[in-house]
């Protein structure tokens, strides 16, 4: 039997649905054997009027592949025996195995037995989640400085679809209740940020934030970018670990970005994603959020994910919040992010969020995590020392966009990412030419490394590299424009 699927319109109608008058002409379409039909799909539409088939969904446009899970979907399918995966930002262990959490694993024995005895289970959560969750999860991120919120009231919080969906339940909460919002994002970003804000309508803008001179933060061009938006501009901002430069600011930094958004009542947005995996210390991580949080009177955005901290990816476990002037805005706020949670997902999955209270309200389960955080984040450190040697081993030059002329920011950046400087065009040499993938923003994985994958990756840069500068020289030197239209004019 077939499993091709056959739509017969007949002549005048979708079935039982009657075609309204400027609806697609049929028969314009392709014809059945266009689309393949089988002789069982023939037979099965025998007795009615072929006018030939359409979608009524044939308005799809086809999408661009996603920058960073197309790498990875190459990655898979490329069969060559040698191949290095650095496009997606997951933890791996130094045996290149992905990891479940220690404390993770103990968490869940504890969750199992709680539904053994009786005392769990698995209704709906309400819309808004794990409510003791989200009142932890702030907790982590914005320290002490969330008691006061809390106890006043001014907290309207939600479990969330992880980052993604925080990030997405936070678009919504905006266009709702400031339509005209621009969301401005530093440059570079994750390059997800954008089409998240701008799919709901609202605008995006770039302010400076990566310095390609130095390598590190471009502390000026933001600080003046942030005191010249209009009052109560959203600023979204990494709380650590910056996807994909590998830069954050220092905790004077900080201090004068807080300046700026109290001078002009900025409203932050903090993309947590990364909390403990920066510097080992999950508290320093929050040092950003905590110090935006301690702003008088502000108003701000957080979102915060357990994908990568507690390696709980699938899980989808994640809060986002809005910090409210006061409690009456708060539980209207609140009661609106339920409703736009009742409207999407209804209610979020619940097996993530009580692992991570689990470990959260417990503080020896959140010691044993917090040391293990901070073992993945010396991987990632040693990682960065093991690339850095092997690009000096090799010889490997320095990346050709690099105004320094050195590798120094593979140990300078911090974080899952490096931000390598490699060109599209290096990055689609390596891809195709080494087996190795990384977005085309020259971003690398760190935890995709292993001590035994340093050193290939750094003779693929360098082959790449010099290859690319072999082929420059090849070149016959291009005409200079003016030279050219001189000539012609000649
Ligand atoms: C990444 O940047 O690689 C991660 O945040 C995974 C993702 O969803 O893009």
């Amino acid at each position: 039997m077939s499993l091709t699927p056959s739509w017969n319109f007949g002549s005048v109608g979708f079935g039982h649905i009657a075609l309204p008058p400027n609806a697609p002409n049929l028969s314009s379409h392709k014809s059945s054997s266009d689309c393949g039909a089988s002789g069982a799909d023939e037979e099965s539409t025998a007795g009615t009027e072929d006018v030939g088939r359409v979608s009524v969904f044939d308005a799809a446009k086809a999408a661009a592949p996603d920058p960073i899970l197309s790498m990875r979907d190459q990655y898979n399918a490329d069969p060559a025996e040698r191949k290095l995966n650095l496009a997606v930002g997951v933890y791996r262990t130094a045996e290149g195995k992905p990891l479940v959490l220690k404390c993770v694993q103990e968490a869940e024995t504890k969750l199992l037995a709680e539904q053994e005895a009786g005392r769990a289970f698995k209704e709906y959560l309400p819309p808004d989640g794990h409510s003791k969750f989200c009142d932890l999860s702030l907790k982590l991120l914005l320290g002490d400085a969330i008691d006061g919120m809390l106890a006043d009231g001014r907290v309207a919080a939600a479990q969330s679809i992880s980052g993604t969906g925080g990030l997405h339940l936070a678009a919504r909460m905006l266009k709702l209740l400031m339509p005209d919002a621009t969301v401005h994002l530093p440059a570079p970003t994750w390059p997800i940020h954008p089409d998240i804000f701008e799919a709901v309508g609202l605008s995006v803008a770039h302010y400076p934030y990566y310095d390609a001179e130095t390598g590190g933060l471009d502390l000026d061009g933001m600080l003046a970018y942030l005191r010249a938006l209009p009052h109560g501009s959203v600023v979204l901002m990494h709380a650590c670990a910056h996807n994909p430069s590998g830069v954050d600011p220092t905790a004077v930094q900080w201090a004068q970005i807080a300046a700026a958004v109290r001078e002009r009542w900025l409203v932050p947005m903090v993309d947590a994603a990364y909390q403990g995996l920066a510097t080992g210390d999950l508290d320093e991580d929050g040092a950003g959020a905590r110090a935006l949080a301690a702003v008088p009177g502000v108003e701000m955005i957080t979102v915060q994910s357990y994908s990568k901290n507690m390696g709980l990816y699938a899980e989808r476990a994640g809060v986002v919040a809005l910090l409210c002037a006061d409690r009456d805005v708060a539980s209207r706020v609140q009661q609106q992010l339920s409703r736009t949670i009742r409207l999407t997902h209804s209610s979020p999955p619940q097996h993530g969020a009580a692992i991570c209270a689990t470990i959260l309200g417990e503080p020896e389960r959140l010691q044993a995590w917090k040391r293990e955080v901070k073992g993945m984040a010396e991987r990632l450190l040693e990682m960065r020392a093991a690339l850095a040697a092997s690009l000096a081993k090799c010889e490997c030059p320095p990346p050709t966009t690099s105004k320094r002329g050195s590798w120094a920011h593979v140990t300078e950046q911090r974080g899952m990412f490096t931000y390598t400087g490699l060109t599209p065009a290096q990055v689609k040499a390596l891809r195709e030419t080494h087996h190795v993938y990384m977005p085309n923003d020259g971003r690398i994985s760190m935890a995709g490394l292993t001590t035994a994958t340093c050193g290939m990756l750094a003779t693929a840069i360098k082959d790449v590299l010099h290859a690319e500068a072999k082929h420059a020289f090849a070149e016959p030197a291009t005409e200079l424009p003016a030279a050219k239209r001189a000539r012609s004019a000649a």
